[in-house]
This record gives structure tokens, sequence and C-alpha cells, in this order.
């Protein structure tokens, strides 16, 4: 399992310490959570960001574009250093064509999967992708309520993967905390985000040593 701190929730005015105490706190990965304001109602951070991200860490930064035109910009932030781009299907007219796009700059590719949204209708990308994310709050804002009934979802992309011998990781997003994070890896997930999870709680380092605890006794 890897977990994978989303930035959204950090202190920005202490941005480096924020990412440098939580990567020293044993993060695997760092989720950064890019929003424009219109596929999603919030407006967070750009490349820009991501280029001093990308200088402070060692880690894989990991970006999840919550964006409406990911052809333009996943271009951007992969050569401001970005490791992983996560794409929502709806966000491009030939979603295969844009990952393979981000596959030949470089980056590691995902595609994200809405609360609302079947399995069924990112199958067709599977052969594109590294990762796919499974939602488990609707995309747009930290800090919102786990929804239980994606953990179905999250064992049949289990299921799908192991079946078809594919090389694809399992994402999780969205309020993932100690008390919740055993169910998600239970039930398939193997790269675990979380915001408010880890950066509102006061040891971020007790706080992961939690969660390893947590899905170790599960
Ligand atoms: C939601 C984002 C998530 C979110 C995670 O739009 O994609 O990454 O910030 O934050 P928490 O863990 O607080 O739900
Ligand atoms: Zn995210």
């Amino acid at each position: 399992m890897k977990i994978a701190p989303s930035i959204l929730s950090a202190d920005f005015s202490r941005l480096k310490d924020e990412i440098q105490e939580v990567e020293g706190a044993g993060a695997d990965w760092l989720h950064v959570d890019v929003m424009d304001g219109h596929f999603v109602p919030n407006i967070t951070i750009g490349p820009v960001v991501v280029e001093w991200v990308r200088k402070v860490t060692t880690i894989p930064v990991d970006v999840h574009l919550m964006i409406t035109d990911p052809d333009k910009y996943a271009p951007e932030f992969i050569k401001a250093g970005a490791d992983w781009i996560s794409i929502h299907p709806d966000t491009s007219a030939n979603p295969n064509a844009t990952l393979k796009k981000i596959r030949e700059l470089g980056a590691k590719t995902s595609i994200a999967v809405n609360p609302d949204v079947p399995l069924g209708h990112v199958e067709n990308c599977f052969g594109d992708i590294d990762m796919v994310l499974i939602m488990t709050v609707f995309p747009g804002f930290g800090g919102q309520a786990f929804i239980p009934d994606v953990l179905a979802k999250i064992t049949a992309a289990r299921i799908l993967i192991a079946e078809r011998k594919l090389p694809i990781l399992i994402e999780v997003d969205g309020g993932i905390k100690t008390d919740n994070i055993a169910r998600v890896v239970q039930a398939g997930g193997n790269v675990i985000v979380s915001g408010s999870g880890i950066f509102k709680t006061p040891d971020y380092a007790e706080t992961v040593r939690q969660m390893r605890a947590a899905v170790a006794r599960s």
C-alpha cells in the first residue's frame, strides 16, 4: 500500500515544510489536486506550483487533473515535474489519445472514475493506463465524507485487473482517514490518497503509522 497525502489540505503558507514533514512521516507519493473552476466549482493550483513542489521533494508527484482541457495542460504539468497524471474521462474528446500522449511525454497515466460512474465507462482505457483512480467523493473539495457504496466498485476493479493480469494500480481518493483506510485496502485499493485525514491531524508521522497499523490489523 502506498500513502499519497493530498496537499490540498496543507498549510500553503508553509508548503515546503508541510511537504517535507509528510515525506518524513513516511508518505510514499504526493497527491496534487488541480482544479480549474470549470470542471469543478473550485480553483486550486497550476504548473508553477508543481514546479516548486518538485524541487522540495524526492517522492513521486501524482497530479490529479480536474480541469476541462487536459490535452492542453497535461504537457505543462509533466514539464513541471509530474510523475503521474490522472484525467477525468469526460474532459477529453478521446481519452485514449490523451492518455497515450501523456505516456509519450514520459508520465504514468491514470483515469478517474467518479462515484456515480460505473467501471465499464472507463474499461476501454485499460490498455492506456498504469492506474485507475476511484473517487470516493465527488471531486471539487477536500474534507468531504467518504461514500462507502464505492467499496464494491474498488473490489470489482481489483477482480477485473487480476483476471486480465493487467499491471494497473488502484488509487482511491476522498474522505479516507485512519478509521476507514483498512476497508479501502481490503476492498482492493493500493494507492491511498488522504488530504484532511493527514494534514488536519497534529502529528503526521503518528497518523501515517496509525494508518499502516489499521491496515496491518485488518
Ligand atoms: C477531491 C480531491 C481529493 C481530496 C482529498 O476533489 O480529488 O484528492 O482533496 O481530500 P480528503 O482526503 O480531505 O477528502
Ligand atoms: Zn485528488
